[in-house]
């Protein structure tokens, strides 16, 4: 850790004579740790942030407007609010789930612990495709309420911005279906929602027609409704083939979408390759990647996303997180979440794993997870804390940052605060109107439907 951002921020009394007006200014910040500013972080800087002791942070219109020592400070505030002598780290960015699904699968996890492999699991019909049923046979109302509740445990984890995938639908009738249900996610949200279109597997009676239809039909009308930002498509053995996934991210980026993969899950089909030929934001998995890998993405800009859940969950080698770092990849953290092979609700805790599974330093992990993850969504605003950037922030439930990181699921309780309000436990599901304290519940930052 080194330097400080230093006092910044518009206006001082030097200038003009006219003190800085805030909203509403924290105190109590007894150590502030934030990556430097925007950009995706790799080699050395992705283990850098900079940090400040007994910090102040001001913020108007949801953003930050001046941070530096609180001595320094001789504006003007609304609101002042004591954090009581914590850390601060800026709000979690969770770049990789699959939050909106039906139909729990306990019994995969039962097969699984009596040795069936999770991809035979899928072969047979089971795994994603079960739940593809399970969402199908859901009606909107209680896939939303079971996403809200996913969305919350986030929240509570420290993300204020996450990204939610489809992919559970199928065809393109259902796909459409679960994006407009993300799009009402995220207008209530408190948080900032990023919308993902999933091309999760090929249809096992009709390929071809399924591309078709996806090609020809799905993307464009997802594009011409801005139902999403990004499209992703599963590249593996049981999914679909590079040549295919190339066809459907070429018709995606003709469209104006970004562009992310899965690749190298269970075996390294070239999936990594073509992320790096193509320009891909990001390419997530990573647990079958090897030294070829590493070098490709090291000639490239994509950044590699690390799941740790997903390791964790199904007896995987952790992705190369070490090796990726030192060889200069910008590597991101997520938690997958989703019902097969990452059911973990809680993003820092996706961080704290990923110092145990694959060989991160906690530095290097809260790079992953906030700035890094944030220039894989494309979000040039969040994952980091100075003057311009939304004021989305942890305030850890020690005076050390690295509390957040040490425990597994502790110690807490923390706090998540989004556009320079506090997001309670609560706030995504209570949707009534009913506000406890300071809490935004149902109150959006998303500016409406996607
Ligand atoms: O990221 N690998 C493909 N898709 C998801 C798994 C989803 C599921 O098992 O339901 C993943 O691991
Ligand atoms: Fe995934």
């Amino acid at each position: 850790m080194s330097g400080a951002p230093g006092g910044q921020g518009a206006g001082t009394s030097s200038l003009g004579g006219t003190r800085a007006r805030a909203e509403r200014v924290f105190t109590g910040i007894g150590q502030l740790v934030t990556p430097a500013g925007p950009g995706a972080k790799r080699g050395a800087q992705q283990g850098e942030l900079l940090e400040l002791r007994d910090a102040l942070m001001a913020v108007r219109g949801g953003r930050v407007t001046w941070l530096g020592p609180a001595t320094a400070w001789d504006g003007v505030a609304d609101d002042v609010i004591d954090l009581g002598d914590r850390a601060v780290v800026p709000g979690l960015v969770d770049a990789h789930t699959h939050l909106l699904w039906a139909g729990e699968r306990y019994q995969d996890l039962d097969d699984r612990l009596s040795g069936v492999p999770y991809e035979r699991i899928l072969a047979r019909g089971g795994g994603i495709r079960s739940t593809v049923r399970a969402t199908a046979a859901a009606g909107r109302g209680a896939l939303l309420a079971a996403a809200r509740a996913r969305l919350d445990d986030l929240i509570a984890s420290g993300a204020t911005t996450v990204e939610v995938k489809s992919g559970y639908g199928g065809t393109v009738e259902a796909e459409v279906a679960s994006l407009e249900a993300i799009a009402e996610l995220r207008t209530a949200a408190p948080v900032s929602v990023v919308p993902t279109l999933l091309i999760h597997l090929p249809d096992a009676d009709d390929r071809a027609g399924h591309l078709r239809a996806v090609v020809e039909r799905l993307i464009p009308e997802v594009a011409a409704r801005h139902l999403a930002e990004r499209i992703d498509v599963f590249v593996e053995r049981e999914a679909f083939s590079v040549d295919e996934a190339e066809r459907l991210l070429e018709a995606g980026r003709a469209v104006g979408l970004e562009r992310t993969l899965h690749a190298d899950q269970f075996h390294a089909i070239g999936g990594v390759e073509l992320a790096v030929r193509l320009g891909a934001r990001s390419v997530d998995h990573l647990e079958a990647s090897g030294v070829e890998q590493i070098a490709v993405l090291a000639g490239g800009s994509t950044v590699a996303t690390l799941l740790p859940g997903v390791s964790l969950e199904l007896g995987l080698r952790g992705a190369p997180g070490r090796a990726l770092v030192d060889a200069g990849v910008a590597v991101a953290v997520a938690t997958d979440l989703n019902p097969g092979s990452s059911p973990l609700h809680s993003t820092s805790l996706a961080l704290a794993l990923s110092l145990r599974l694959n060989g991160l330093r906690p530095a290097e992990a809260l790079v992953a997870g906030t700035v890094n993850a944030a220039a894989a969504l494309g979000r040039a605003d969040a994952g980091w804390l100075g003057v311009g950037a939304r004021a989305d922030f942890v305030v850890c439930a020690e005076r050390d940052w690295r509390s957040l990181l040490h425990g597994l699921g502790g110690p807490g309780p923390i706090e998540t605060w989004a556009a320079g309000r506090r997001v309670d436990r609560g706030a995504v599901i209570a949707r009534d109107g009913h506000v406890a304290g300071d809490s935004v519940n149902g109150d959006s930052v998303n500016g409406g439907a996607a």
